[in-house]
């Protein structure tokens, strides 16, 4: 398992979790069951890939811009999760959110996928792929453990 493979266990969980709430009835029990699980699943997601694939990945000139992106999207999703909490789930303005969110956590996995990961594997050495992967595993798990609790 590499870093990449790693991180791609969580894109597609992500993907599912957003399938299934937008498909879901609207305020309801399982539309509020999902936005819970997409939102726990992508702040371990983020705050885990931030230490244990963007940070390291910092150290490197050419992968300092795609760091900054990725990490700046991020915050940017958070504020929508936020933005969401506090609307009325009944409200219609509460579905575009939803939508919005949606496609935003869409937009970002495609361009991490598609862009930053190839970019990062021409300056991560295999070495270091590998460790990341155990390094990020271990802090998901370990973030997912925190929000249970
Ligand atoms: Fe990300
Ligand atoms: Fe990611």
């Amino acid at each position: 398992m590499n870093i990449f493979q790693a991180l791609l266990v969580s894109h597609q969980t992500q993907r599912e979790l957003s399938a299934r709430l937008l498909e879901s009835k609207q305020a309801s029990d399982e539309s509020r069951h999902l936005f819970e699980e997409l939102k726990s699943e992508l702040a371990a997601h983020e705050t885990a890939e931030e230490r244990c694939f963007y940070v390291p990945l910092m150290q490197h000139d050419e992968s300092v811009d795609l760091s900054r992106h990725a990490i700046a999207e991020h915050h940017e999703m958070d504020e929508m999760v936020e933005h969401l909490e506090e609307l009325d789930p009944h409200a219609v303005e509460w579905s575009v959110c939803c939508q919005e969110l949606c496609d935003k956590i869409e937009h970002h996995l495609k361009e991490e996928e598609e862009k930053f990961f190839p970019q990062a594997g021409e300056v991560l050495s295999e070495e270091q792929k590998q460790q990341l992967a155990v390094d990020y595993e271990a802090e998901f798990t370990a973030l997912r453990i925190k929000q249970e609790a």
